[in-house]
């Protein structure tokens, strides 16, 4: 029998690892030796458009769609309401196709009554089935994933991408919850999130290159795998930093549309750089799957309110109460992060 490709997805996730290239090396945070701050008083609270977030570490879009999928979802779903932190569910159109397989959506609800639960749906969605998505999980907010490159390595992928901005703004019009939209790990530059702040969504997940890679993952399925695709996209640093310069340049400079990090955050110094360069929260994927599959759910518990200490301990450090005052700790680039910047008139 074919392993369904969800669950081909977790395996090949978890068997090709992440290459670390997500750009933080050459992100070096500055030394404060006179820090205006106390732990007690450091708040790790953030908001995404109207939801107010206790921590800013978001459990990102994974899974859902099979038997097994939904013993993960379970798990992730426990590790994010003892831990008080959001968590998205994988993408929901196979639900909205054959909805026997729900139950492995829903139980992310079901385990977490009162937390704060994301949807997910590709850019080819409609606005019905947006609002079919939403409302199968009582969702807080909407996450549209862009993956054209995948879609693309798959043979069966899609090949036609016209239309997304505008499914999106309508999607970010009628939905009624806060849409996020966000890239699977292969980056975002600032022309494309110039034309995505556009849309109405509440936020955008830059989703870069050096963690999960959905390249490498479909080419492993594929009898002739296209490799040289494998190192396609930008970095999380750089995806951050274009789409800071794209929100400095847009009327949206006023901030109602946050940033999220992700591709390649597995610690807590990667969730501060990555705040630091412009982030309101950090996605992290692939790192907690593996803490689950390989240790379970108690060491995930662990491991994120270690993350939390860890984060509150380099905010003092940095003098950097809130989230927000993260945005103004001085950074120096370096590498080729430094040279894209220069290359692109970042600055
Ligand atoms: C994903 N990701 C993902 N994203 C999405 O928007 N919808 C989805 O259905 C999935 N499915 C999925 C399955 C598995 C097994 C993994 C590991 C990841 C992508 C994920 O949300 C994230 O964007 C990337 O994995 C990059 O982050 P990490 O893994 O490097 O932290």
């Amino acid at each position: 029998m074919r392993i369904p490709r969800k669950l081909e997805h977790v395996h090949y996730a978890l068997q090709l690892g992440q290459s670390g290239k997500q750009g933080f090396s050459d992100i070096k945070l500055i030394h404060n030796c006179i820090p205006e701050a106390s732990t007690e008083l450091i708040t790790l609270q953030t908001s995404i458009g109207e939801l107010n977030l206790s921590s800013p570490i978001i459990v990102n879009a994974m899974t859902g769609g099979a038997q097994e999928t939904e013993e993960i979802n379970r798990d992730l779903a426990v590790a994010a309401r003892e831990t008080g932190i959001a968590m998205a569910v994988g993408s929901q159109m196979s639900a909205l196709k054959n909805p026997e397989v729900a139950s492995s959506y829903k139980v992310v609800r079901e385990m977490n009554p009162s937390g704060l639960v994301f949807g997910n749906l590709g850019s080819e969605a409609t606005v019905e089935q947006a609002l079919r998505a939403v409302d199968m999980l009582q969702a807080d907010a909407l996450q549209i994933h862009l993956n054209v490159m995948q879609e693309l390595i798959m043979p069966e992928g899609d090949r036609d991408f016209r239309g997304m901005l505008e499914r999106i703004a309508s999607i970010a019009d009628k939905v009624g919850v806060p849409v996020i939209v966000k890239e699977v790990g292969f980056g975002m530059a600032k022309e494309s999130a110039l034309a995505l702040l556009e849309t109405g969504v509440a936020a955008i997940d830059v989703g870069g290159y050096g963690g999960t890679n959905f390249a490498a993952i479909e080419n492993a399925r594929r009898k002739q795998p296209m490799e040289w695709l494998n190192d396609w996209g930008c970095s999380t640093a750089v995806a951050l930093l274009e789409s800071a310069e794209a929100l400095k340049e847009s009327r949206h400079n006023g901030r109602q549309i946050a940033l999220i990090g992700s591709g390649g955050i597995q610690g807590s110094l990667e969730v501060v750089k990555a705040l630091a360069l412009g982030a309101s929260a950090v996605g992290i994927a692939g790192a907690f799957l593996r803490t689950l599959r390989t240790e379970g759910v108690d060491a995930l518990i662990s491991q994120i309110g270690h993350m939390h200490r860890e984060l509150k301990l380099v905010m003092t450090a940095l003098g950097a109460p809130t989230v927000a005052q993260l945005w103004n700790a001085p950074v120096v680039l370096s590498g080729e992060t430094a040279q894209w910047c220069s290359a692109r008139g970042i600055n």
